[in-house]
């Protein structure tokens, strides 16, 4: 029997509904160091927000649906998916991408030991996977007083290669660049490379 599908019904208020909607809503935040005020539309993601409206272009679209880490930033120092998550509601939180992480031309020590290990092939996981690293080697320290969590040279350099591999898992690399990843982060955590 052929069917057909029935349409959905607009719903009453639909039209009077949307027109609460606003177009564009201001939002600010604190992106590697710097203010930024922006109006963007209320369902703009932080991902598209950072690459469309700041041309932070070294954040990755990958999946956009959570799933690959390729648009992993730091948000308030914690790692996260900018894909998954709105811009406006993140007013006044301070945002770190992988533009943000080097002192001036002083690559810091997660880009630093990527390049020595020869942590990427493609290149297109790779702000997410150090942005992740990062947020990583923070979690890591949670607890610990801030002499130590200033200095990366004395993290916790019992994290093992699985360990690194379990808390890294959302970061997919599909040059599958694994040994090297790891290779690096173990270097930048100050443990045996
Ligand atoms: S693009 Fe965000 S997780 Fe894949
Ligand atoms: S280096 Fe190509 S996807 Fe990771």
């Amino acid at each position: 029997m052929l069917r057909t599908r029935t349409p959905h019904a607009i719903h009453p208020d639909h039209h009077r509904l949307r027109a609460r909607v606003p177009e564009k809503m201001p939002v600010a935040l604190n992106v590697n160091g710097v203010e930024t005020r922006l109006k963007v539309a209320p369902w703009t993601t932080l991902l598209d927000a950072l690459r469309d409206h700041l041309d932070l272009t070294g954040t990755k679209k990958g999946c956009d649906h959570g799933q690959c880490g390729a648009c992993t930033v730091l948000l308030d120092g914690r790692r996260i998916n900018a894909c998954l998550t709105l811009a406006v509601m993140h007013d006044g939180q301070p945002v770190t991408t992988i533009e943000g992480l080097a002192d001036g031309e002083t690559l810091h020590p997660l880009q630093a030991a990527f390049v020595a290990h020869d942590g990427f092939q493609c290149g297109y996981c790779t702000a997410g996977q150090i942005c992740s690293a990062a947020g990583m080697l923070h979690e890591s320290h949670m607890g610990m007083p801030s002499y130590v969590t200033e200095n990366l040279a004395l993290a916790r350099p019992e994290l093992t290669n699985a360990e690194i591999r379990e808390r890294m898992s959302g970061n997919i690399c599909r040059c599958a660049a694994y040994p090297n990843i790891v290779a690096a982060i173990r270097q930048a955590a100050g443990g045996p490379a």
